[in-house]
């Protein structure tokens, strides 16, 4: 068994755990690190509920080696609260909109969702392209739908 210490910049925070070679970087942000906001569920790639930003762009953290990700940036649902954990306006159209019910696809959604926002996607493209690759058991998808087309509606006439 061969353990290695990783270092990692976390939501901003340079953060160090031991990590086996076999260790995906979901268990050690999940079990190294106490950041839980990331899910694991299918630990197959598939769903999508474990999703973060690595270097800014969306990954399924349960596919990733936590060796891999050392000395890079990573980004979970925990940092996109505002100061005194106000809620990020993604998170606040998804509450608005009805868009969670048990919330366990919530957080790899929001990622995935933050990095559209970033690149500048239209909600249609976001539907399309993100909404997929994130399984929900309990929504039905028409409150995400909604959430997505109020937020990038207004982040289309407004700066996120
Ligand atoms: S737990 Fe990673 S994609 Fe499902
Ligand atoms: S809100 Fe329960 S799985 Fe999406």
């Amino acid at each position: 068994m061969n353990v290695r210490n990783i270092t990692l910049d976390v939501n901003g925070t340079v953060r160090s755990a031991t990590a086996e070679d076999r260790t995906s970087l979901a268990d050690m942000l999940r079990h190294g690190m106490g950041l839980t906001g990331t899910h694991t569920a299918c630990e197959q790639g598939e769903c999508g509920a474990c999703t973060v930003l690595l270097d800014e762009v969306p990954v399924r953290s349960c596919l990733v080696l936590a060796v891999q990700a050392h000395g890079r940036s990573v980004h979970t649902v925990e940092g996109r609260e505002g100061p005194g954990g106000e809620l990020s306006p993604l998170q606040r159209a998804l509450v608005a909109q009805h868009g969670l019910q048990c919330g366990f696809c919530t957080p790899g959604l929001l990622m995935a969702l933050h990095y559209a926002d970033g690149a500048g996607l239209s909600a249609e493209q976001a539907e399309e392209q993100i909404l997929p690759c994130h399984l929900c058991r309990c929504t039905g998808y028409n409150g995400i739908r909604a959430a997505v087309r109020s937020h990038f509606a207004r982040a289309g006439q407004a700066a996120p």
